[in-house]
């Protein structure tokens, strides 16, 4: 398996001081407030916390999908606060996967054409249709490939997403409740091919979930409390 370590000593997600807060109307709301975090290569991290303490933010935030209002986040050795929106984008395609929270396909296009969005944009790769076909065999939807979203059940459609977040290889895996919508057997199943994916690819995990077993599965564990992160 590679290595993705750029420097053995240095956190492959580092977060300082992070914060972010949004204005709604007149009024300014602090949803994170001072986050310090240092998840090494190949960690499994998870994040619980209620409804609405920020988990969602914050992934956002350590993926380079959204901005901090204070603070910084290194996301693989690189700053990301140094990057302007396509080299952030540019990153994330090269070696960072995202599993939403509630999958997020695009629903007009077939669960291969949702697979190869997270690669095609990028120049020069010959292997897509091999990718994307070895990632939907890998979540055992080989004969599901050619259907839409709205032809799939939950747990069909979180395991596309699985496989639109690995095609990439990444680095990182970031993953917002990703058992959320399904039923136990269902969660069971996906949660299982999360952790020996993540396995397979060397890759670190950040797992936001309210489900304790899930978060149990983790090396670390933290819970978002008022805008902070406790152990
Ligand atoms: N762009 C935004 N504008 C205004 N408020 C926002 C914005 N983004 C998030 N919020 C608010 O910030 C808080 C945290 O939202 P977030 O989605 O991160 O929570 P969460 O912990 O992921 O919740 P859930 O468990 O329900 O998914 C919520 O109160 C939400 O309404
Ligand atoms: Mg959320």
């Amino acid at each position: 398996m590679k290595s993705h370590a750029n420097d053995a000593a240095r956190p492959v997600i580092e977060a300082r001081a992070l914060g972010k807060r949004v204005a709604i109307g007149a009024e300014s709301i602090r949803i994170l407030d001072g986050i310090d975090l240092a998840v090494d290569d190949n960690a499994t991290v998870s994040i619980s916390g209620s409804s609405g303490s920020g988990k969602t933010t914050l992934l956002a935030l350590l993926a380079g999908l959204d901005t901090p209002t204070a603070g910084e986040v290194s996301l693989l050795g690189r700053p990301l606060a140094g990057l302007d929106e396509d080299a952030r984008a540019a990153l994330r395609r090269a070696r960072v996967g995202f599993v939403f929270q509630s999958f997020h396909l695009l629903p007009n296009l077939t669960a291969e054409e949702n697979v190869a969005l997270a690669l095609e944009v990028d120049t020069g790769q010959t292997d897509i249709d091999e990718r994307v076909a070895a990632a939907l065999d890998r979540v055992g939807l080989s004969a599901r490939r050619r259907h839409l979203p709205s032809q799939l059940s939950g747990g069909e459609q979180q395991r596309v997403a699985l496989a639109r977040a690995m095609v990439v290889r990444p680095a990182v895996l970031f993953a917002d409740e990703p058992t959320g919508n399904l039923d136990h057997a269902t969660r069971e199943h996906v949660a299982s091919l999360l952790f020996d994916l993540r396995a397979e690819h060397d890759c670190t995990l950040v797992l936001v979930t309210h489900d304790r077993e899930l978060a149990d599965r983790c090396d670390c564990r933290y819970h978002l409390e008022g805008g902070r992160l406790v152990s």
